[in-house]
């Protein structure tokens, strides 16, 4: 495959490989190997409309522990600012030489349109309310690090799923995988097409923590809240906040996951998001193995942009 824009890009192969190979390149790490030779002599341009700091950053240290050259673009200080559009934006970064492009942009389908413009590799790093596919990567590597194989995993995603990628690329990625994935959210926040996902659907948190094996609370977009959605931000945290007391209804195995930014105190409890089930730190740390999977899969075997500039 030479692009990864969806989750739904990816077969059951194609997903087992890269949590195959971040799990490789994460002992290879672990045994104080900093840096692989592997993508020496490729670039790695980090495109970035949105703000981010986590995927931004891993996407950074993964490109460099492969040891490719990296250049960070973001659009706040660019020619963005005079008009400049995303076509003439890539094609200016791809005529520096580019193997691989990662973007991060506040349109959905921003990546899809990138991907006939350029050369090489695109990769989605958030795209609107569409799909994050790096994201549920990360988060099924976590999962299968903490709980073994995700076949017959409950998973359990809870709070905006309406404006949330990280939850279409869970939903789509943990399905491919064979876990049974249910979604909790007031009916405000959820999609019109939520019936064609594949998933089942629950208004009642409480209800279904105690057949979860996984929780994972999305951001609550305070920015798109408003009383259309939900009457107030202290009704929704009643209703749909992961507090001590919920926490303790689920089963002792089972993990308390985030994709970050969390807002402390709405869709989690600070205690919660500190205790010994979660894994926000964890995903943190695995979102490098992952996108160095992802990275190492896409470019390896191609030849590097600049070889192939210099040889036409
Ligand atoms: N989870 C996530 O995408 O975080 P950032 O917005 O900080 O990259």
């Amino acid at each position: 495959k030479r692009h990864l824009i969806s989750a739904a890009d990816l077969t059951k192969d194609d997903a087992l490989l890269v949590l195959d190979t971040a799990e490789e390149l994460a002992q290879v790490a672990g045994r104080s190997i900093k840096k692989l030779p592997t993508l020496r002599g490729r670039t790695v341009v980090n495109l970035f409309f949105e703000d981010s700091t986590r995927t931004r950053i891993s996407f950074e240290a993964a490109a460099k522990r492969l040891s490719a050259d990296v250049i960070n673009f973001s659009a706040k200080g660019s020619s963005v600012s005079k008009g400049e559009s995303l076509k003439d934006t890539a094609l200016t970064l791809e005529a520096m030489g580019a193997d691989g492009v990662v973007i991060r942009h506040g349109a959905s389908g921003a990546p899809h349109r990138l991907a006939g413009w350029v050369q090489g590799s695109v990769v989605n790093a958030g795209d609107g309310t569409h799909e994050h596919p790096t994201q549920a990567l990360l988060d099924a590597f976590t999962m299968r690090r903490r709980l073994g194989e995700l076949e017959g995993r409950r998973v359990t995603i809870v709070g905006d799923v309406l404006h949330s990628r990280v939850a279409r690329s869970n939903v789509l990625l943990l399905d491919t995988l064979g876990a049974d994935v249910t979604v909790v959210a007031p009916p405000t926040l959820l999609p019109v097409a939520i019936d064609t996902w594949p998933c089942s659907v629950s208004y009642d948190l409480d209800s279904v923590l105690p057949k979860s094996d996984v929780i994972m609370m999305l951001r609550v977009q305070q920015e798109r809240m408003n009383a259309a959605y939900f009457p107030t931000v202290r009704e929704y945290s009643r209703r749909y906040g992961l507090d001590g007391e919920r926490m303790a209804q689920l089963p002792e195995h089972a993990i308390v996951m985030h994709p970050g930014p969390m807002n402390r105190g709405v869709e989690i409890a600070a205690d919660v998001a500190d205790s010994a089930r979660s894994t926000i730190v964890e995903q943190v740390a695995n979102g490098v193995s992952a996108r160095m999977a992802v990275l190492y899969l896409l470019l390896s075997g191609s030849e590097p942009a600049i070889g192939k500039a210099a040889s036409e």
